[in-house]
């Protein structure tokens, strides 16, 4: 379904003038993603004063569509960034209590570089955060600074997904919704700039000590094993890998396309970071198949200096192409 609509970029995007609230609805229901570009470029206080009294419309239109870009916004800064999305007044979900694996930096209290990882590294497909229990329900992204080349980030509706896997794969997608799975890695003692799943376990867990980590751990419900070079290798609980929507459909939430290609690195095998929740091995016939219709829905959003993006965590994936030359996009998540 919808699948006229999606294409690589944003050319054949549902594009709407931000004064176009009835346009902003009927469009967000087959866009994917949905785009609120005003002809001329706003100020910075319009653009919050904008974001403050439509934040329920864009809401709105978020449930629809899953993803919205926000393009003319005038924002150049990420003090820009941070008024236009506090505009909202959505809750903060911060990065320094998430279990996120990436390693990331603060630009204000709510604003933080995306993934660190270097250019060449593609990062996989996922749902921010579905590998641990705490995950945020949106993501904002900011361009500060397109790349020379390459940088997009792709994103996926997983639903859609869901439905076509569900269609080829079904006693797949029936074991993945009914046992959950849980995902195994080694985090570093410090933090490794080289791998984007490099966050240290120092960082990750907010923990001075290793006692202190495995009382983190504890408490989640992890099981962990310490290695000799002072890594942490942990398991975590079961955790669901098919998420039911608000109206009524399932997305594919999980981390296992990322994890199933992105989570190489010195220390972890993603082939093997990953099982069905009773231990059993995943069908890697699946897998593949799954990778592959993501790949077929997947968007390119190809940045411009000053966009945002707003991202439904539950229902839509994002990832990293790999890029040359100096890319800055920021990111801030909501609870
Ligand atoms: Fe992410």
């Amino acid at each position: 379904r919808c699948l006229q609509h999606l294409s690589r970029d944003l050319r054949l995007m549902a594009v709407i003038a931000p004064t176009d609230l009835a346009g902003a609805n009927a469009a967000a229901a087959e866009a994917f993603p949905l785009l609120y570009a005003p002809a001329q470029t706003m100020g910075t206080d319009a653009s919050a004063a904008w974001a403050s009294a439509h934040r329920s419309s864009v809401q709105t239109a978020l449930a629809q569509s899953g993803a919205v870009v926000f393009r003319n916004f005038g924002l150049a800064s990420d003090a820009d960034f941070d008024r236009f999305i506090q505009a909202f007044d959505w809750p903060n979900f911060t990065y320094a209590e998430s279990l996120s694996n990436a390693v990331r930096r603060n630009r204000t209290e709510r604003v933080f570089t995306a993934n660190e990882a270097p250019p060449e590294v593609s990062i996989y497909l996922h749902h921010e955060m579905a590998q641990t229990p705490i995950y945020p329900s949106r993501l904002f992204f900011f361009c500060e600074q397109p790349a020379e080349r390459g940088g997009a980030t792709p994103i996926c509706r997983s639903d859609w997904l869901l439905e076509r896997l569900a269609a080829l794969a079904p006693a797949f997608v029936a074991d993945c919704a009914a046992k959950g799975v849980r995902y195994s890695q080694t985090m570093p003692a410090d933090d490794d700039l080289a791998s984007g799943q490099g966050r240290s376990w120092r960082s990750t867990l907010s923990a001075e000590s290793k006692a202190a980590a495995e009382t983190k751990l504890a408490q989640l419900g992890y099981s962990w094993q310490w290695q000799t070079d002072d890594a942490l290798s942990v398991t975590t609980p079961v955790l669901p890998a098919v998420r039911e929507l608000a109206d009524g459909s399932r997305s594919f939430f999980n981390q296992l396309i990322a994890a199933f290609f992105g989570w190489q690195d010195a220390r972890n095998d993603g082939r093997k970071a990953i099982t069905l929740g009773d231990g059993g091995a995943l069908d890697i016939d699946a897998m593949q198949t799954a990778v592959a219709l993501a790949e077929e829905l997947t968007v390119d959003l190809q940045w411009q200096q000053g966009d945002v993006a707003l991202v439904d965590n539950y229902r839509v994936m994002h990832g990293r192409r790999p890029f040359e030359g100096e890319r800055r996009v920021l990111a801030s998540l909501v609870a």
